[in-house]
């Protein structure tokens, strides 16, 4: 048995993402906006759509969800009976299980409060919503920083080898803030050329390693001591962020700041 993902670029910046064994043909759907697309690649690759996993209420993971329904009639998994479409209602710590791949259902409150985030832990893999991006997490919409800086924690937890899906391609404009707000890194021309390349050739920069984003993310760094040094010493939070501020006043200081940026 062997899962593939395809990345199907929606919106201007989603992501949605269509999980397939590449024998059965068997697959799931994550946070779908834009149904075309979705619908063509389905048709033109003989794939046997089981369901829809939607990770947060918001249009941009879900308003492809009512037409995809209608053409494959399938099940559709979301935190929150508001969301049209929903035939399973998923909560934290539950498992839902396809036969050709589980997941374990993480709520991730923060971003909004239904957010959830789903795990497979036999194949290593993330869909990780509006909650952790690559090189940067979402911004604070319903939740309070400290349920956000919490539901980071708890990803924090999973193993590194973890290839992480996110909502969005913001990966080169998360980069671009760490490089000129938060750190001094000695080659950043050379990483923010790197990044810009990846995107450009693949199309996308996903997935990621959930391990890398332990040592450069900085909305899971909010602990570390040398971290939070390196950005009260940078000269643009020189006086604004103490090197001894708590967790939560440093998750604060940068999410705000990255609002801004
Ligand atoms: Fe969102």
């Amino acid at each position: 048995m062997k899962i593939k993902i395809k990345i199907i670029n929606q919106l201007i910046d989603n992501y949605s993402y269509l999980i397939y064994d590449i024998d059965s043909k068997e697959a799931l759907l994550v946070d779908p906006a834009e149904a075309n697309p979705i619908i063509k690649f389905i048709s033109i690759n003989g794939i046997k759509l089981k369901g829809i996993l939607i990770t947060h209420h918001h249009s941009d993971h879900t308003s492809g969800i009512i037409q995809i329904k209608e053409k494959f009639n399938i099940k559709v998994f979301s935190p929150n009976k508001k969301i049209i479409g929903t035939t399973d209602l998923v909560k934290d710590k539950e498992q839902i299980n396809f036969g050709f791949i589980n997941f374990d259902i993480i709520s991730t409150p923060g971003h909004t409060l239904d957010h959830v985030i789903y795990y497979c832990k036999q194949e290593k893999l993330l869909f990780s919503g509006d909650t952790l991006f690559y090189y940067g997490c979402g911004r604070i919409f319903e939740g309070t920083y400290e349920q956000m800086l919490n539901s980071l924690k708890k990803i924090k937890n999973l193993p590194n080898e973890t290839q992480v899906y996110c909502g969005h391609e913001y990966t080169y404009k998360n980069l671009e803030f760490i490089l000129d707000e938060l750190v001094h890194w000695q080659d950043r021309g050379d990483i923010k050329q790197k990044c810009r390349k990846l995107i450009k050739e693949k199309g996308s920069s996903m997935p990621f390693l959930l391990g890398l984003q332990k040592d450069w993310n900085p909305f899971l760094n909010c602990n570390d001591i040398h971290y939070k040094k390196g950005v009260s010493d940078f000269h643009k939070n020189k006086g604004q962020i103490a090197p001894d501020a708590s967790e939560l006043e440093f998750f604060t200081y940068i999410r705000d700041k990255r609002n801004d940026f």
